[in-house]
């Protein structure tokens, strides 16, 4: 019996869609908030291969996912390429920046980041032993673009502008840096499979930023050369692809990518998303996370129209974007019924 996600990946519209849900190990669990203060912060947490497997774990015995994402952070990659990476409390982010030629070329070689990424396809083995057998494990990675912009900038930032601006000012840095992104990623996220993980999602998450050629060139074509080369190492592994806020950009993303499922934010309706997008493949998505803090009728209702504007195609049930810290764990299960009951 095919896990129901790899199921759904393969093309098959399914009666139930199978679900899990961005962020789904995190702080609006108590148990979350515990064993990260065993192991005292976010990137000890991560370096922990047990305990960022038992963090991994904990959303699956509690609600019972169809799939589980590996516990890490798109920024632990930079961090391997010899970045500063720190996280300052209730602000996110900060790392050491790139700003012209001298950093890029003080960045480490490729073949040296397992040294830093070693304790991750551990966890990665650990999950692929320990997970039910019905369970999907996911691995992932940032996608280039997006991971560039926190390495540019050396933190989060709303518009993206600093690596909009390099992107102008010095584009052989800045393509420089997405090529080195590019092949990196490929690297990891070969070792993640390797390690046993069965599907990989690539977060894009500031692709909405890109417009006309910038998009093609720097989100899309970056995934496609990712995708490509992971198809061409490990025959039939299925690739998701999030390219968040992409609009019209999502139209064709899989096809032109080779993904085999588009993940879709909530500022696209699932409606014209069945329409335009699950025709070329599966899709994955798109409940706003403000219903986990909000719940109610509303929560309940929204999760039916979901679920029925997608019911014609392949589709793995997800949020548009991470649950919150705000969020009510009784959401998450009012979300899962709504989902499997019909
Ligand atoms: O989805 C999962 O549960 C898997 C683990 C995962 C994390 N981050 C854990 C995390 C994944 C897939 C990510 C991806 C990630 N990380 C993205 C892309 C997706 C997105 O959210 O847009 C980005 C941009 C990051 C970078 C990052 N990591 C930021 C901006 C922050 C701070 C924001 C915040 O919520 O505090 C993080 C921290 C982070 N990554 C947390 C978790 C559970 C919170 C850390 C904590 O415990 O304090």
């Amino acid at each position: 019996m095919t896990k129901t996600i790899l199921r759904a990946l393969a093309g098959e519209t399914l009666p139930t869609p199978p679900i899990w849900m961005m962020r789904q190990a995190g702080r609006y669990l108590p148990e979350y908030r515990a064993t990260r203060a065993e192991a005292g912060d976010f990137l000890s947490l991560c370096y922990n291969s047990d305990l960022a497997a038992e963090v991994t774990l904990q959303p699956i015995r509690r609600y019972g996912f169809d799939a589980a994402i590996l516990f890490a952070d798109i920024l632990l990659l930079p961090q391997a390429l010899g970045a500063d990476l720190w996280f300052v409390t209730g602000e996110g982010p900060r790392l050491s920046t790139i700003t012209d030629a001298d950093g890029l070329a003080q960045l480490k070689p490729i073949d040296e980041i397992d040294e830093v990424l070693n304790p991750i396809y551990e966890t990665v083995r650990i999950l692929s032993r320990e997970l039910p057998k019905e369970t999907t494990l996911i691995g992932f990675a940032g996608a280039p673009w997006t991971v560039a912009t926190y390495m540019i900038a050396g933190r989060g930032t709303k518009d993206q502008g600093p690596a909009h601006a390099l992107m102008q000012e010095q584009p052989e840095v800045f393509e420089g840096l997405i090529n080195i992104l590019t092949k990196a990623t490929i690297e990891y996220l070969s070792k993640q499979i390797e390690a046993g993980a069965e599907v990989v999602k690539i977060f894009d998450s500031w692709a909405g930023s890109l417009k006309g050629d910038a998009f093609t060139k720097y989100a899309l074509e970056p995934a496609r050369e990712i995708t490509q080369a992971l198809k061409a190492r490990h025959p039939g592994i299925p690739v998701i692809a999030f390219p968040r806020e992409a609009g019209n950009g999502y139209i064709g993303f899989a096809k032109a990518t080779g993904a085999d499922c588009v993940a879709l934010d909530n500022s696209v309706s699932a409606e014209w998303a069945a329409e335009h997008v699950q025709v070329d493949s599966c899709v994955q998505g798109n409940l706003a996370s403000s219903h986990m803090v909000t719940g109610g009728q509303d929560l309940v209702d929204e999760t039916r129209r979901i679920c029925k504007a997608f019911a014609g195609g392949p589709h793995i049930f997800n949020l548009g974007h991470g649950i919150t810290p705000d969020a009510d764990p009784d959401n998450v299960q009012r979300m899962i019924d709504a989902v499997r009951e019909a």
